[in-house]
């Protein structure tokens, strides 16, 4: 054993790979690190480990039964297997239930479902009989967002835990007991009947399908382009991935979690509130309204003269001061530095002002 008493630093070997690591890792976190693959669903790095789904076992010499690699926590000189034939074995027995009980079919895989690219991995699954216990769902969800299909539920509660553990809203639960287990609400009430906010981040971490955004015939697109872009609904500076399909945007995704700043998080704006970006009635360029009283179109240079010289118009005839600048929370720091810097060095007020100052 090489032990720091300094670090609390110890080598565990991983696939004969003798690896380093500190107490309080789990095998899952060493193993990221070391670039080693062990499938999981239930694991999602902003949740507590809850080890529901068993995809991650691994062997562990001196363990007689196989263990949780997202919830085992390392100690010194662990010898551990993660793809030994006892290991593959179980693997292809979970996926072969989880199979079996899964509503869609192997062929076709749903935008982002772990859960069935997992399967795949496994090779030829058994023939099992699927659980005659289907479970129940909510009465028709009227949420503008996304579904929930109980028929493709797993239980693996990343969306209760993920409710509870990042958004602190408790809005869904797993509810019954036995095979009539299921995702429910408070008397099964529709989410916009609910403390929910929408905030999607349920569906994001399901690794299923069962918890879904609507429009899927844009969603069923494999491989669309992501364009990284900062969210311009508040100054928090969340970063999200607009996923673009003949250069329309069909999705906004958030980074993997752990990558940026919003660790994966959006709000309800943030994930949903994209279909202006098309919308027919959306402004592309700068209007002027001329002497008929009417909007026309103009270049940028012809409309910040235009701005330019009714600013001034109103400083001639009434002094600086009747002059005045509001600036937005949905602007850049620069942007806003930049609208001030103009009221008082080009105007000479200040009379300026930014939404969040309120
Ligand atoms: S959308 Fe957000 S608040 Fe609503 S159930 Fe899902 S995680 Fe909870
Ligand atoms: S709805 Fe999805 S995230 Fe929630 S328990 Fe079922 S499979 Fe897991
Ligand atoms: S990912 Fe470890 S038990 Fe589910």
């Amino acid at each position: 054993m090489e032990k720091s008493p300094m670090t609390d630093k110890f080598d565990i070997t991983l696939n004969g790979i003798r690896l380093q690591c500190e107490s309080g890792e789990t095998i899952l976190d060493v193993a990221k690190r070391d670039g080693t693959y062990i499938p999981t669903l239930c694991h999602d790095p902003r949740l507590d480990p809850a080890g529901a789904c068993r995809s991650c076992l691994v062997e562990i010499d001196g363990q007689r039964r196989l263990q949780p690699a997202c919830a085992f926590k390392v100690t010194p000189d662990l010898n551990i297997h993660s793809e030994s034939a006892r290991v593959r074995k179980h693997r292809k027995i979970l996926m072969s239930l989880y199979m079996a009980d899964h509503g869609a079919p192997l062929e076709t895989e749903h935008n982002g479902d772990q859960l069935t690219r997992m399967a795949r991995d496994c090779g030829p699954l058994l023939a099992l009989n699927p659980v005659e216990a289907p479970r129940a769902a909510r009465p028709a969800e009227d949420n503008p967002y996304f579904t929930f299909d109980p028929s493709l539920c797993i239980l693996c509660a990343r969306c209760t835990r993920y409710c509870d553990e990042v958004e602190a809203v408790n809005a869904i639960t797993l509810s019954e007991r036995g095979a009539s287990t299921t995702i429910a609400t408070a008397g099964q009430r529709t989410l916009m009947d609910t403390s929910c906010e929408l905030c999607g981040g349920c569906v994001d971490t399901c690794p299923t399908g069962a918890l879904m955004e609507k429009k899927p015939a844009k969603l069923n697109q494999v491989n669309p382009r992501k364009v990284r872009t900062t969210c311009n609904y508040c100054g928090v500076g969340c970063q999200m991935d607009l996923n673009v399909v003949d250069d329309k945007v069909i999705k906004v995704s958030s980074p993997e979690p752990g990558t940026t700043l919003n660790d994966g998080n959006l709000c309800v704006k943030g994930r949903f509130a994209y279909d202006f970006i098309h919308h027919q009635d959306r402004l592309t360029s700068p209007m002027i309204r001329g002497t008929d009283g009417q909007l026309h179109e103009a270049t940028w240079a012809e409309a910040i003269e235009t701005a330019a010289r009714g600013l001034l118009d109103v400083k001639e005839r009434h002094g600086a001061d009747s002059l005045g600048f509001i600036s937005s929370s949905r602007c850049t720091g620069e942007e806003n530095y930049m609208m001030q810097k103009l009221a008082r060095a080009a105007f000479g007020t200040n009379n300026c002002h930014q939404c969040a100052a309120t």
